[in-house]
């Protein structure tokens, strides 16, 4: 295996839409390459999650995993998840804007905007659609902070970085959000304890 270079805020193909994965080429060489070179390359820089983009590569596909991350030390563990051709579809009510209880609020970091962390609300329940390495289909509803990281990692897959998504006062530097942001305040599951 093997570590890739991470694109940063800047690099061109951070910005573009990643084509679907053909299915034949699940189970090949290359895919499964990547895939792996992928979670070393997530493993070794901290990461919550990682898209192919992230690496230069510009597929569908993207992998998440929580285990004692210091980056991210108040979260809960997310086994390791290999997607696939991802689609994701917000569940609960289609408000414009979107309720508190319905929210999951967080500060994100990204491995292309290293340093930084800024705080963003996004739906708190999804349905996770995507293809398993072993071609499987996956079909599962997924909330909280696993649904923030999945819709994070989906954006990377549209061209979008949570920058956009931030509120932009929140914005700040990792020195300054370990400073000031207060633990209760990192991460909010609107629905927590309900
Ligand atoms: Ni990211």
């Amino acid at each position: 295996m093997t570590i890739r270079k991470i694109a940063r805020l800047g690099e061109p193909i951070l910005r573009k839409s990643a084509s679907p994965v053909a299915p034949d080429a699940l189970g090949q060489a290359w895919l499964q390459t990547l895939i792996d070179d992928m979670v070393e390359t997530m493993r070794d820089a901290d990461g919550a999650g990682l898209a192919a983009p992230q690496v230069y590569a510009p597929w569908q596909l993207c992998v998440i995993e929580v285990v004692d991350n210091p980056r991210y030390p108040n979260l809960s563990p997310i086994p390791l998840t290999v997607l696939i051709n991802p689609r994701l579809t917000p569940l609960g009510s289609t408000h414009d804007v979107l309720l508190d209880e319905e929210s999951v609020t967080m500060y994100e970091g990204c491995l292309s905007v290293p340093g930084l962390r800024g705080r963003v609300s996004r739906p708190r329940e999804v349905r996770v659609q995507a293809l398993r390495p072993d071609g499987t289909l996956m079909d599962e509803r997924w909330s909280g902070v696993r649904a923030a990281i999945v819709q994070h990692e989906v954006d990377h897959l549209h061209g979008t970085l949570f920058i956009e998504r931030a509120d932009s006062a929140t914005l700040c530097f990792t020195r300054e959000y370990e400073r000031y942001v207060p633990l209760a305040e990192r991460v909010v599951d609107g629905r927590a304890g309900t």
